[in-house]
């Protein structure tokens, strides 16, 4: 069957806007995702008819709030196969459920444990654990890569002593969309006793992900990266482990009992979720998830693919196009590139003139543009709802920019 592009391109009403009187290609989908029409119409709907607080009142629209709020976690958990929904903890995005862990997981690590983290990692799987190292006096340990910019395993396999207490590392490039060999990084660190944690934020929207095939111990995304709401993201624990670890931030919600003395907490997924939660994000969510499981994440990958393979041959014909990470086996939707002699800033900034949108700049991953020898790039990343269309277009505007530029 061929992919219904055509019916679901309608489905995104912020698709059809023209940009410098271009019509909108939107290829920054890594930085985040646009809205399909049953996402933005649940949320108005929601605040028109149901808005309140959860967990909080005995009214009526306390109660149903509540319980959209609890069916998005179930859907959630559906989504990634967990066992129990209380695994499900919403935060407010990959950030801060990295955080979430870096703060309660790290409390029961001491001065000299060891957290293995990679090159390759975003700052939000940096800076968290330099700030856990800075208070605690861990030790950082980092995979190097390969030459051709994948995680070198053996390299990872010597980092492990006895001291080594967590892997933290991203499913997905989201500076070049290599996708890491988890199977092989959380069979190895199991092998060593030792819980692994993915961020997902760039692989949860192009793969599907089955923590307990994967036997994943912490798994962390974004709402807005999959086509729901921004201010809404999800850390996946096991529950053995999230029963162990402190809670995170402390407020309403959390508690079972408070004296002015001392304070018992809640259950999972309380404990974890302080104040009040973006429920109206939490519940476009599961929404989103529905929508994509009616077009089908295999469908969505496999179309993704031939979008990418198609860029990146048109691509590698222009002359001084520079593409990283071409040679991976395996890759999502990310064609990260520089022209030589030109700046990727100035390229971003003249496809723009076009109605093209792309980030351009070191994407948040410094340590890698140091390991690629670069400070930067141009980065193209597509979704299900971009055309071969677009990608001619996109090429012949940045062969007229080269042009324009050189
Ligand atoms: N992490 C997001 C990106 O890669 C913002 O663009």
């Amino acid at each position: 069957m061929d992919f219904p592009i055509t019916d679901i391109r309608k489905d995104f009403p912020v698709l059809e806007q023209k940009i410098y009187g271009k019509p909108l290609v939107y290829f920054d989908n890594g930085a985040t995702t646009q809205k399909p029409s049953v996402v933005i119409d649940a949320v108005a709907d929601f605040y028109r008819t149901t808005n309140a607080n959860i967990h909080r009142g005995t009214h009526f629209l306390s109660d149903k709030s509540t319980g959209l709020y609890e069916e998005a976690r179930k859907k959630v958990q559906q989504y990634i196969n967990a066992e129990h929904s209380e695994e499900i903890i919403f935060t407010k995005g990959t950030t801060d459920s990295i955080n979430l862990v870096a703060s309660s997981f790290g409390q029961l690590l001491e001065e000299g444990d060891e957290v293995i983290i990679s090159q390759m990692e975003h700052h939000s799987n940096i800076v968290p654990w330099q700030f856990l190292r800075d208070r605690k006096g861990i030790v950082l340990k980092v995979i190097p890569l390969t030459d051709d910019f994948q995680l070198d395993i053996e390299a990872f396999r010597k980092l492990f002593t006895e001291r080594t207490k967590l892997v933290s590392v991203m499913h997905v490039s989201n500076s070049l969309g290599t996708i890491n060999p988890i199977k092989k990084i959380i069979n190895f660190a199991h092998i060593k006793k030792v819980p692994v944690l993915i961020d997902a934020a760039q692989s949860i929207q192009h793969v599907p992900i089955d923590v307990k095939a994967l036997d994943i111990d912490f798994l962390a995304f974004s709402g807005h990266k999959i086509y729901a709401e921004n201010g809404i993201g999800v850390l996946y624990g096991k529950k053995e482990l999230l029963a162990k670890m402190p809670p995170y931030q402390g407020g309403g919600d959390m508690i079972k009992n408070v004296t002015i003395e001392k304070t018992t907490f809640a259950d999972l997924p309380l404990k974890f979720e302080a104040g009040t939660n973006n429920y109206p994000a939490a519940i476009s969510l599961g929404k989103a998830l529905e929508y994509l499981e009616k077009i089908g994440l295999n469908n969505i990958s496999c179309y993704e693919g031939k979008l990418t393979d198609y860029a990146i041959e048109k691509l590698s014909k222009i002359e001084g196009v520079k593409i990283y990470a071409t040679s991976q086996p395996n890759k999502t939707s990310v064609v990260s590139f520089n022209v030589e002699g030109l700046h990727p800033y100035d390229i971003g900034t003249m496809l723009d003139k076009y109605g093209i949108a792309v980030r351009t700049g070191n994407h948040c991953t410094q340590p890698l543009m140091t390991a690629l020898g670069i400070t930067g790039t141009v980065r193209a990343s597509f979704s299900f709802y971009n055309t071969f269309d677009e990608i001619d277009y996109f090429c012949e505007s940045l062969e007229k920019v080269i042009k324009m530029l050189k």
